[in-house]
């Protein structure tokens, strides 16, 4: 330490070691001024008023005082861990990115999983979505992830996606229920839906209650494009699947974790990677072209769809390491950002409408809630390889550009002439070809919402069709307004005519209502 160590006795106030001979550092201000006392404001006399040139307890008071950021809109409570992504099978046959290329190479990773519609103090073990988001420090950037533990998703549109939030959290009179599915709003709002009924049968699966994050899937849920070194298109979806099994709890235990300890999944986590039991996945692909995609009477843009893993094998390609705990939860865990847009040569998006609102919505959010543009100057966003650019200046900036030149073309030579763009090595969007008129409008081909809903349903096992089949009937019964059970009920009569009875049955509801008919056209011309 520069600053001696020694012994300080407060005024009139208690004795504190606050610092020794066996390297314990000097406290200072934040301005590195050696401290005294931190336990005692300067007072104009033991029994007098407080002075306003302590500096010392103003600083410590206004930075407490400012300690907290806005919570995530949406998953707010989360927990990450670092570790690494090595790749077990090159993907040089169609991607270029160059995490792809070397079998065996390592690439630093961090993630985050989270719940979805709780606030930042909410309990681990409820019935919800988890979030599964990786953030890959590659060779050529930062490629983020940024998926889910179950494969598809509520809306088909991003322009939905503050209404589903609303209706999903609190509600803006009662501010309850701050955690939790079963309530009037978010049933009214899937129920008029037609097409989250297939995300709402994962919801009120036991995918929704895992044993813990370590027990999960992890899905990229759209569909997502890898260009190989031509600049050819193949399309894929990202999977992670869990070396640990996938494993969830039963509701009986989920209810009484939430009581017993709010944090299970968090220790869980925690626990596993400090005893070196370190969590691992597989990281998988679907791939297909467009001929293949053509076959489907579902669109393969529509994010309420999967590829079913019997017609396009999943290829497992990497592995995902977690091995080390974050130093500091706030610092890393909390301001980490994750974005859809985040990526690398080699990756491209789709025109999947849900996709391309997500590529504004994260960069937005985070603009705001991490105070500015320069976010990605904290650790835990920035590259870990080589970047340059101009931009500079803003609230917190960190590194601005060195020396004269902060703009090109200039004609300054080297060192001085700054970062020049790379037509070769850079990213280049895939040239897609686009053509139609500006219209509000989804295909006919996203016309079909249940298909897929009694696909899983019926290929889950009867113990676990009894357990969605009580999750429904569970949480419509909290729903106060019969005709929101109705209406969920006459989707559900196109999920599964046994579902739909047990869940009536459950509730008391007699008889059934018709079965709900679509509100889009469904295409006719393909099979299902
Ligand atoms: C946060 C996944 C749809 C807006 C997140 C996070 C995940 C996630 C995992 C947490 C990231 C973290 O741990 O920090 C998904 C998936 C979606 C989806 C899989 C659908 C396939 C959307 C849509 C929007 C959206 C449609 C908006 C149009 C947000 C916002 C945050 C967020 C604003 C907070 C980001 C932050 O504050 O850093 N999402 N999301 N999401 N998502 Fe999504």
């Amino acid at each position: 330490s520069p600053h001696p160590s020694h012994a300080t006795t407060g005024q009139g106030g208690e004795t504190h070691q606050t610092a020794d001979d066996a390297g314990t550092p000097t406290m200072t201000t934040q301005q590195g001024v050696p401290v005294s006392d931190d336990q005692n404001t300067l007072r104009n006399g033991p029994d007098g008023p407080a002075l306003m040139e302590d500096f010392h307890f103003r600083e410590k008071i206004f930075h407490f005082d400012h300690e907290r950021i806005p919570e995530r809109v949406v998953h707010a409570r989360g927990y990450g861990a670092h570790g690494y992504f090595e790749l077990t099978d090159s993907l040089a046959d169609v991607c270029h990115a160059d995490i792809f290329q070397h079998v065996g190479e390592k690439t630093p990773a961090f993630v985050r999983f989270s719940t979805v519609a709780g606030a930042k103090g909410s309990s681990d073990t409820v019935r919800d979505v988890r979030g599964f988001a990786v953030k890959l420090y590659t060779r050529q950037g930062n490629w983020d992830i940024v998926g889910n533990n179950m494969p598809v998703f509520f809306i088909q549109d991003a322009m939905k996606f503050p209404d589903f939030v609303h209706a999903a959290k609190e509600a803006p009179d009662r501010a309850f229920p701050q955690a939790q599915t079963a309530h009037d709003n978010f049933w009214d709002f899937v129920s008029l839906s037609p097409e989250a009924t297939h995300m709402v049968c994962w919801a009120m699966s036991d995918r929704a209650i895992p044993r813990s994050f370590r027990f999960m899937e992890g899905f990229g849920v759209h569909t997502f494009r890898l260009i190989d070194a031509q600049g050819r298109s193949t399309y894929v979806k990202f999977h992670w699947k869990p070396r640990q099994g996938l494993q969830s709890i039963v509701w009986n235990e989920a209810l009484k974790l939430n009581g017993a300890d709010p944090d299970f999944h968090r220790r869980d986590l925690w626990n596993a990677i400090n005893a070196g039991d370190y969590p691992e996945w597989e990281l998988g692909v679907q791939l297909f072209d467009d001929e293949f995609a053509d076959k489907f009477a579902f669109d393969i843009l529509d994010a309420t769809k999967l590829i079913p893993e019997e017609l396009v094998p999943v290829r497992r390609v990497g592995r995902l390491v977690l091995n080390r705990v974050v130093d500091n939860f706030f610092a890393e865990t909390e301001q980490v950002a994750f974005c859809t847009q985040n990526i690398v040569p080699g990756i491209d998006f789709t025109n999947d409408p849900l996709l391309q609102g997500r590529n504004f919505s994260y960069l937005d959010t985070q603009t705001k809630r991490l105070g500015g543009p320069n976010f990605t100057h904290i650790p835990i966003n920035a590259p870990k390889c080589p970047f340059h650019n101009f931009q500079q200046d803003g609230h917190m900036a960190m590194h601005n550009p060195k020396g004269r030149v902060n703009y090109e073309p200039n004609s300054w030579s080297q060192p001085h002439g700054g970062a020049r763009e790379n037509p070769i090595t850079g990213f280049r969007s895939f040239a897609q070809e686009q053509s139609g008129a500006k219209v509000r409008q989804r295909s006919a081909a996203f016309g079909d919402h249940y298909s897929q809903a009694r696909q899983f349903y019926i290929s889950q096992t009867p113990v676990e069709q009894t357990h969605m089949k009580d999750a429904f009937v569970f949480e419509l019964s909290k729903v106060e307004t019969p005709a929101i059970r109705v209406r969920m009920l006459a989707h559900l009569r196109n999920v599964d005519e046994t579902l739909a009875h047990g869940v009536a049955d459950g509730l008391g509801i007699s008889p059934l209502p018709a079965a709900a008919k679509p509100f889009l056209p469904v295409r006719t011309d393909l099979p299902a």
